[in-house]
């Protein structure tokens, strides 16, 4: 006989195939069992008299400590298995319009000796012999070595944040694609941006239609994430704040709400530039015309999802750098050889991050970050 998937199944009507599946839900009606069964293509359902259930999750509602505690069973069911073949497709078109670009797919490591994104959210470890290392916040610093070797590179891999925050937008552990480029200005690195997530949301509606039917998720709301995203600056972001009865003033940072209030003025995601120098990392590059703003840029996307993108022009000036390092109490030392890169042949470049569980959790509409990774890493969870 031959052997097809669920999702084959259609072209088979009135034959005798064999699937091969897991029994996904047994419903009872009278005498008579009705099957569900999955092979990872999809769902079809069966009809039958045998008596058989042992599985944990059901179609009801669970509580989601249950289903987190449950993850590796969990992620059997329809909703999960089309959450995280999107992901992978998010993947896929990222790494496809990178690749087309011109940018070379390196790697950054996981274990560091300092601070990339603030020292507040460091994993220490315990090294060999007692040395201490952390592990990567952002794999940026090494990007920029990688770019001044290159020219333009990305690194994508797990990145770690010790976050304290209990919110539906931070996981412990996250994946990060991370562009660098020597000679591109802030400008630049915008659009890439830009093109970077409309290529990503764009792959999705084209290749994954039948998951994000399966969640429901209104693709009208998608389809419009096309160039050109409007572009405010921090200053106007505050005064759009304003207007909505948000008293933010110049200085501040923006938090969940701010962004919620800033993006949902717009149907794509919004860049907002030139944060206070005050409020962002010690590596970015000061406007030249305003000192006190930095050339750096968030991308927040639409639906109260926040941002997606963070990232900046670097300071590419070898002293500048020196009296930043000391200005945030880093450690000069560690830094020896991200110094070397303003040493030796030193250019204008920049770069980004883009958050994969943020975009692809907007994506998806989910309602929490957690949905759309496989084994979530969060404040108090690392089972199972
Ligand atoms: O804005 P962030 O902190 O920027 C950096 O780390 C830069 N060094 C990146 C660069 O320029 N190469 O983080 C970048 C993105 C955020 O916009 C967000 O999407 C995501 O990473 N992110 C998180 N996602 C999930 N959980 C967390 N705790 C996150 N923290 C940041
Ligand atoms: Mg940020």
């Amino acid at each position: 006989m031959t052997t097809i998937t669920i999702q084959q199944a259609g072209k088979h009507e009135g034959q005798e195939v064999t699937l091969k599946g897991w029994l996904y839900n047994l419903r009872e009606s009278g005498k008579l069992l009705f099957p569900i069964f999955r092979d990872g293509t999809g769902t079809i359902q069966g009809v039958c008299s045998l008596k058989e259930n042992p599985f944990p999750i059901q179609l009801k509602e669970h509580g989601v400590d249950f289903l987190l505690d449950n993850r590796h069973l969990w992620i059997r069911t329809p909703r999960q298995a089309s959450i995280l073949r999107i992901r992978a497709e998010a993947i896929r078109a990222a790494r496809e319009y990178m690749d087309s670009q011109g940018y070379t797919l390196t790697d950054a490591p996981m274990f560091t000796p300092a601070a990339c994104e603030g020292t507040s959210t460091l994993f220490e470890v315990n090294y060999i012999d007692d040395q201490k290392a952390y592990l990567t916040q952002s794999g940026q610093l090494y990007g920029e070595a990688l770019a001044m070797a290159l020219g333009k590179i990305y690194t994508f891999g797990p990145t770690f944040r010790a976050e304290k925050s209990k919110t539906r937008r931070h996981l412990t552990e996250f994946w990060m694609l991370e562009p660098e480029a020597a000679y591109v200005e802030l400008d630049e690195a915008m659009a890439l941006g830009e093109g970077l997530v409309t290529a990503i949301v764009q792959g999705v509606l084209k290749n994954k239609p039948r998951e994000l039917e399966a969640l429901k998720r209104d693709a009208k709301r998608l389809e419009c994430v096309k160039p050109p995203f409007p572009r405010i600056s921090y200053e106007e972001a505050v005064a759009v704040l304003n207007k909505n009865g948000n008293a933010a003033k110049f200085g501040d940072d923006f938090g969940g709400d701010e962004e919620t209030i800033i993006s949902s003025s717009f149907d794509r995601p919004v860049l907002v530039h030139r944060y206070p120098t005050s409020l962002k990392a010690f590596y970015m590059q000061p406007d030249p015309q305003r000192p006190e703003l930095a050339l750096a840029f968030d991308m927040l996307a639409p639906e109260g999802y926040g941002e997606i993108i963070g990232g900046s022009q670097r300071i590419h000036d070898y002293d500048l750098l020196v009296k930043r390092l000391h200005e945030h109490n880093l450690p000069e030392e560690a830094f020896q050889w991200y110094l070397d890169l303003r040493r030796y042949g030193s250019v204008p470049h920049s770069g980004f991050g883009l958050g994969l569980e943020r975009t692809v959790a907007w994506i998806c509409g989910t309602e929490h970050i957690r949905e759309v990774i496989p084994f979530p890493r969060m404040i108090y969870r690392v089972y199972p």
